[in-house]
């Protein structure tokens, strides 16, 4: 066959067998006869490279490395929805949608998943995927064409020259997710918390190959153009282009049936692939869609109806208490493994011995446990019917678990603490936050690896992590330490300590108070650790009183920090060992009259982008942030894994609790 007629014809068929794999998720080949395909048209190309299009499999491998971050403009703003909890408020939007329609006008609504993923939007023109984006902040995303062009599941061509802006979600499949989070334990690395945060963060990698190795999917919801006259009509020519769509949507005539659809979904979502957490409500003729316009937030056509937490009964197996940095001992239940929206919990927070002693969770109990905003698993319950006879109330520990210490109760506190400052569950406990990502960043120094470090006397404080590099041959005597894997853990460790900033240090120490907002206003002034620490105390007292941003509380936290012996011998041993952690200078950051003028913000949790990041378009935007929530905080931005503490104090100031999506609709004005 001639070699061009062979090339669109391979082109043709493994294009068909992507979708096939990757959206229908019924493959027709074997992968054998898939790499064969795949090898035929890469000799073919090598032969006659003047044969390769952009539509070409082969250019799916990425390679093309981004060169950094570029913004794209989004020609229409990418909004989002509205939210609502229950058969109220969906009725209400169904009342809302009528008044502004003329009277007796007939409403269909599309009723459809709504995914759990990070937000895309793609183009196509003449054909050919020509551009993918984030969605950034609605008005501005980030190109990404490179990393899209790696996920089997966007066809690179589409039989349709006319222009397709589509919108939709990327995601990952719950058994993908598991498959890396295991091998991510076993390799000591930690895993990731939910599909959302992985699909954002795999999406946006710098090095699309690395994107090309992720099991991403996509899903398409909209388009833009208005090639069709209703939303269901243009999903199903979607469909027909190849394109990837859900497939699960249904034309409702009423709200009635909405509701009834959003309760037969609940009832399947479980069996999908993917995450979903909601149903999205769409008006489905656009002529009524234009007809009510939007908000500047949201279209007044759409809303997410989004489901309360998934709930699931297990036993606690066991009960006992993790040692934090501070000496602080949390309660944790041990779980028979079970899945909860998605992932395999087998441990849950008790928070502090008042919430096990309020619950009266007993080991034997069963308990009704659920991941609060879909995270971290919570125990909400004890079903007593269940008790096992002889079931003790837990007795709170008496002696440290990691030291043998005896514990102190502190007056009016629930927690309890570990007051030994030389209590290794304590140290692993530091050791760990100070080598997080926010902090000083050291790569492939996962917890366990970390255990290992401490019990084996290897690390004995923060400092010592720096003087591993002179310790090679104690590090390869321990368990599943390899030569490769001491290596890439030396060249982390160099690295940290040639790179990183002075705030990161200083956030590092986890000095009481001091968060990274309040660490960079500190680095700024001093520059680097020798400055701070060689400054008089009360010289630190007078310069600091004069700082915008550092109150008197945290000025005191400070030096006494670095009053403590211990503190001061690790900050001179870093020096020492010579960790360099110099504050670059800051671009001046002209505050203008933005959006989020005379507001404060706290921002918390684990979240898609660098927290420095967020901090940032706040700050350009006008908004003050700081590291705690406090007396007139407007807002707190909640991440992942947001911890008690900060909701509490949430809820005290009557500070709004909002999320990163909430937080860029804000920011965009
Ligand atoms: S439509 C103007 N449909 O939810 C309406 N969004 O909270 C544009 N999402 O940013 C969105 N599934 O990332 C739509 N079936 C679906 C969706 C969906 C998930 C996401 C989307 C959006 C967010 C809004």
């Amino acid at each position: 066959m001639n070699p061009s007629r062979r090339h669109s014809q391979l082109c043709r068929e493994i294009a068909e067998h992507d979708h096939a794999y990757y959206v229908l998720d019924v493959p027709k080949i074997s992968d054998r006869q898939y790499d064969a395909l795949f090898a035929e048209l890469g000799a073919l190309e090598r032969a006659h490279p003047e044969l390769i299009t952009p539509a070409s499999p082969t250019q799916r491998v990425g390679g093309s490395a981004r060169e950094g971050v570029t913004k794209v403009n989004h020609e229409h703003p990418m909004l989002s929805l509205d939210n609502t909890y229950d058969e109220a408020q969906l009725r209400e939007f169904d009342r809302r949608v009528r008044d502004g329609l003329k009277s007796g006008a007939v409403v269909h609504y599309v009723a459809e998943p709504k995914l759990d993923g990070a937000s895309l939007s793609v183009v196509y023109k003449d054909g050919l995927f020509k551009l993918g984006a984030t969605r950034g902040d609605g008005k501005v995303g980030e190109d990404v064409t490179e990393n899209v062009r790696t996920i089997r599941a966007i066809p690179l061509s589409i039989p349709d020259a006319r222009q397709h802006t589509l919108r939709g979600e990327v995601v990952i499949y719950k058994r993908d997710l598991e498959r890396i989070n295991e091998l991510r334990l076993a390799n000591d690395e930690e895993p990731f918390a939910n599909p959302r945060n992985a699909a954002s963060g795999w999406l946006r990698l710098l090095d699309t190959r690395q994107t090309a190795e992720r099991p991403l999917r996509a899903f398409f919801y909209e388009l833009v153009e208005r090639h069709y006259p209703s939303h269901h009509a243009a999903l199903q020519a979607l469909d027909k282009l190849g394109l990837p769509t859900h497939g699960l949507h249904e034309l409702c005539t009423s709200v009635d049936e909405v509701l009834a659809f959003i309760e037969r979904f609940d009832k399947r979502r479980d069996s999908l692939p993917y995450e979903t957490d909601g149903v999205v409500v769409k008006i489905d003729e656009l002529v009524q869609r234009d007809l009510l316009g939007k908000t500047s937030r949201f279209p007044r056509w759409a809303i997410a109806y989004k489901y309360a937490a998934e709930q699931v009964t297990t036993v606690v197996r066991g009960i006992e208490s993790d040692v934090g940095r501070s000496g602080a001992l949390t309660p944790v239940a041990n779980l028979d493994p079970v899945s909860v929206s998605g992932t395999v919990v087998s441990r849950a927070s008790l928070h502090n011995i008042d919430y096990v002693a309020e619950k009266d969770v007993r080991v034997g109990d069963s308990v009704v446990i659920e991941k609060a905003g879909e995270i971290i698993p919570q125990v909400v319950s004890v079903e007593l019917e269940k008790r096992p006879k002889g079931a003790e109330p837990w007795t709170p520990p008496t002696h440290c678990p990691a030291c043998g210490h005896a514990v102190v109760r502190a007056q009016d506190m629930a927690a309890l603490r570990c007051p030994n400052s030389k209590c290794t569950g304590r140290l692993k406990a530091l050791v760990f936050y100070f080598t997080r990502r926010t902090g000083m960043d050291v790569d492939r120094l996962g917890w366990s690896l970390i255990e290992q470090l401490v019990d084996a006397g290897l690390v004995r404080d923060l400092a010592d992590i720096f003087a591993l590099p002179s310790k090679r041959e104690q590090l390869l005597q321990l368990p599943r330490m390899g030569d490769k894997s001491c290596d890439n853990l030396l060249a982390s460790i160099e690295s940290a300590k040639q790179g990183r900033k002075f705030s990161q240090l200083l956030t590092a120490l986890g000095v009481p108070l001091l968060g990274s907002v309040a660490a960079t206003t500190v680095a700024q002034h001093y520059r680097n650790l020798r400055a701070l620490l060689h400054a008089p105390a009360e010289q630190v007292r007078s310069e600091l009183s004069e700082v915008h941003g550092i109150g008197p509380k945290l000025t005191d936290s400070l030096v006494n920090y670095f009053d403590d012996a211990h503190h001061r011998a690790v900050a001179e041993k870093l020096l020492s060992l010579g960790v360099v952690a110099e504050e670059p200078e800051r671009e001046a950051l002209v505050v203008v009259d933005g959006p989020l003028s005379g507001q404060s913000f706290c921002v918390t949790g684990v979240l898609s982008r660098p927290r420095d990041a967020i901090h940032a378009d706040i700050q350009k935007a006008g908004g003050e942030v700081h590291d705690r929530v406090k007396k007139g905080t407007t807002y707190l931005v909640a991440g992942d894994k947001v911890g008690d503490t900060k909701r509490k104090a949430a809820q005290k100031h009557g500070t709004k609790v909002i999320t990163e999506q909430d937080l860029a609709a804000l920011v965009a004005g």
